[in-house]
């Protein structure tokens, strides 16, 4: 029975999707080929270690050892496989619509080593511009044709819902499976694939335990196109949701409102919910900006104005400026002033400093003539690259940034900031102004430290 239910995998593309995906599919007993073109992370995979930072994934690399093999030729992993995951990278073009540039070519790349007479089902995992699924098709049969080959082929949009810092939480225990399909033989392949997590019969990794209580994900069917539209349309809500927050808080502070208060008074609305309400400097990474701009751009390819998700972008690089703006009315102009930035990642519980609030919020301050320091817990060595050419000291120790510091800005929300001794930060400081970009302190504890305390929205 464990034979049947096991099925031959070959993933394109060892990035955040990919690897948690490859790894997460070996652990509930699939036989998984992960093509990683990049040699550098190749030889990390091959050695046993994550490329990427993410919450219990080189633990996984080890338990699932002997069943997830890695390489960088696509013909060791497709001819055999029954199941083949595209989930290569889709960067944003200039005109902010995603470049599906490496998902072509992943297709046609796997279409010239297809067998004759085999049965496979592409899954894009890949977050892709509406209608992808349509184009990759045409790209595969082509490649066939030319070949004179004609395996059976079938194409599933199956997008995902991870988050950073939460990937293998939210691929163990989902909240939904999607698959966008036209036939339904390729339905049944997706619900092989994923029984273990529909039925949650996996015994779960020791370090991520099942949430007590949680209820079976659904396993959601439709086409193609819409299960596509599911991904940006959810990702554009959460988007907006976090702006319209952001948007009142400005009020708030207007006003003399604490948003948190009024969050939490929302959010017992079920209709409305207490997540992603949180109020600060706002959305980044490598997901929500992607494809919010995406969005725009299919909507201008249609001529027609999402005027929603603008405005919600617009709200959110709003709240940059708006630090920068505190922060220079609190110091009295930022120029020459010494300025702690404690948090670079998007969000904690990642390196990923892709599209990070507080980098744009550096930049700004540079361009002003400040002189920036900043910390991060995971993320310095991808700041310092993502900010080379600026003049930024970077530390390793909060309390060393802090020295003759005349304002810090707490802008990624990490665990480790809540711990930090507020007295010994403010005493080391020259003048000690504390932006809270996350709300993460208690106000009357930080003046209490001896800090001019300034938050978000209240
Ligand atoms: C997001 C979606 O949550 C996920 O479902 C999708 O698959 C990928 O994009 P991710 O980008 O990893 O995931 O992070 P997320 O946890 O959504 O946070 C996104 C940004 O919003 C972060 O910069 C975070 O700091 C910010 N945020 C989040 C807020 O500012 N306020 C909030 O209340 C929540």
């Amino acid at each position: 029975m464990e034979r049947l239910a096991s099925l031959k995998v070959a993933i394109v593309g060892a990035g955040y999707v990919g690897l948690t995906t490859a790894l997460a599919l070996a652990y509930i007993g699939h036989r998984v080929t992960c093509v990683e073109k990049n040699a550098e992370k190749l030889l990390l995979l091959k050695s046993g270690k994550s490329p990427i930072y993410e919450s219990g994934l080189e633990k996984l690399l080890r338990l699932v050892e002997g069943r997830v093999s890695f390489t960088g030729d696509i013909q060791e992993a497709v001819p055999e496989a029954e199941v083949i995951i595209v989930a290569v990278g889709t960067p944003n073009r200039t005109d902010g619509n995603a470049d599906t540039g490496f998902v072509e070519k992943a297709a046609c790349e796997v279409s010239q080593v297809m067998l004759d007479g085999h049965t496979y089902t592409v899954v894009i995992k890949s977050t892709v511009p509406i209608g992808t699924s349509r184009r990759v098709a045409h790209v595969i049969d082509r490649v066939l044709q030319e070949r004179g080959v004609s395996p059976r082929v079938f194409f599933v949009s199956n997008p995902e819902f991870l988050r950073e810092g939460q990937a293998l939480y939210d691929f163990f225990y989902p909240d939904r499976i999607v698959v966008g399909a036209e036939h339904p033989e390729a339905v049944e392949v997706l619900r092989r694939l994923y029984r273990p997590i529909l039925e949650q019969t996996f015994e779960p990794p020791d370090f991520l335990p099942r949430p007590r209580g949680f209820p079976l994900p659904p396993l959601i069917t439709t086409d193609p196109v819409s299960a596509e539209m599911m991904k940006y349309a959810a990702n554009a809500f959460l988007a907006l949701k976090i702006s319209f927050i952001n948007e009142i808080a400005g009020l708030c502070e207007k006003v003399g409102a604490d948003v948190t208060e009024v969050a939490r008074g929302m959010g017992l609305d079920p209709r409305i919910g207490p997540l992603f309400l949180q109020a600060g400097l706002g959305w980044g990474g490598s997901c929500l900006p992607k494809d919010t701009a995406a969005l725009l751009a299919m909507g201008q390819e249609h001529g027609y104005d999402m005027r929603i998700v603008q405005a919600a972008r617009e709200v959110n690089f709003r709240q940059r400026l708006r630090a920068v703006e505190k922060l220079q009315e609190a110091l009295k102009g930022v120029r020459g002033r010494v300025i702690g930035i404690l948090g670079l990642a998007f969000k904690p519980g990642t390196d990923d400093v892709r599209e990070s609030p507080a980098l744009d919020v550096i930049r700004i301050l540079c361009e002003r003539g400040a002189h920036v320091r900043a910390h991060d817990p995971v993320a310095l060595e991808n700041a310092r690259r993502a900010l080379s050419g600026l003049e930024v000291e970077f530390f390793s120790d909060p309390y060393l940034l802090a020295e003759g510091a005349e304002a810090l800005l707490l802008a990624t929300d990490w665990p480790e900031y809540r711990r930090l001794d507020l007295c010994r930060l403010a005493s080391v400081m020259r003048t000690s102004v504390l932006l809270d970009g996350r709300n993460l302190y208690d106000p009357g504890e930080a003046q209490k430290a001896g800090f001019l305390y300034l938050g978000v929205g209240r």
